[in-house]
């Protein structure tokens, strides 16, 4: 497993992780879902890659900015936790949601996203990690039909936003991996 050591990275404008998940990339098709998408940072720099992108999120008012700003991503208003993929595909993304589910529902979702991924795919998943979260072992077990491809835990900083109206610290844990 990755070793731990402490950058500065900005939650809000970096895309590094996503950025390198997609350099790992080296499938045929491009396929692409984004779980959680928010505001649609990372679909869209999915989309200027070539990939065909579908977003997913329960919060509206993301989808909007994102159909606001181009017709290139599918847009899909649903719950994770009751989410059913309708394909599978080359290149699923999860950054920065799974802390918001209770552990066996993340659990449960880590698998239902590895079922669904192509052969030669890649899976990204970054985990804040709370003291409700699930943990690593936890997740490194729910992928444990993948080959990792890296797995590293961080400390990243983060801006103030709604929530945490200071600059504050996350330990995050990003997890690349493949079905070959
Ligand atoms: C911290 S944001 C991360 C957004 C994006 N993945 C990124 O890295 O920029 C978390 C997103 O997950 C979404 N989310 C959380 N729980 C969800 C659920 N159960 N179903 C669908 N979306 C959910 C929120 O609406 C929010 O847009």
């Amino acid at each position: 497993m990755g070793s731990f050591f402490v950058i500065l990275y900005s939650m809000s404008n970096e895309l590094l992780f996503v950025r390198k998940a997609v350099e790992l990339f080296h499938g045929s098709s491009k396929e692409a879902i984004d779980l959680g998408c928010g505001y649609g940072r990372n679909a869209l720099f999915l989309a200027e890659n070539g990939f065909n992108v579908t977003a997913v999120d329960k919060y509206l008012d993301c989808l909007t900015e994102i159909e606001n700003k181009t017709d290139k991503i599918t847009t899909v208003h649903a719950d994770l936790i009751d989410y059913k993929f309708t394909k599978n595909y080359d290149f699923i993304l999860c950054t920065f949601v799974l802390h918001y589910f209770e552990r066996n529902n993340a659990r449960k979702f880590i698998k239902k996203m590895v079922k669904h991924l192509k052969k030669d795919g890649i899976l990204a998943i970054s985990l804040i990690r709370t003291p409700k979260s699930l943990s690593i072992d936890e997740l490194m077990d729910d992928v444990a039909n993948l080959s990792t491809v890296s797995a590293v835990e961080k400390i990243i900083h983060d801006n103030p936003h709604s929530g945490a109206n200071y600059p504050h610290d996350h330990d995050v844990f990003f997890y690349i991996g493949t079905r070959e």
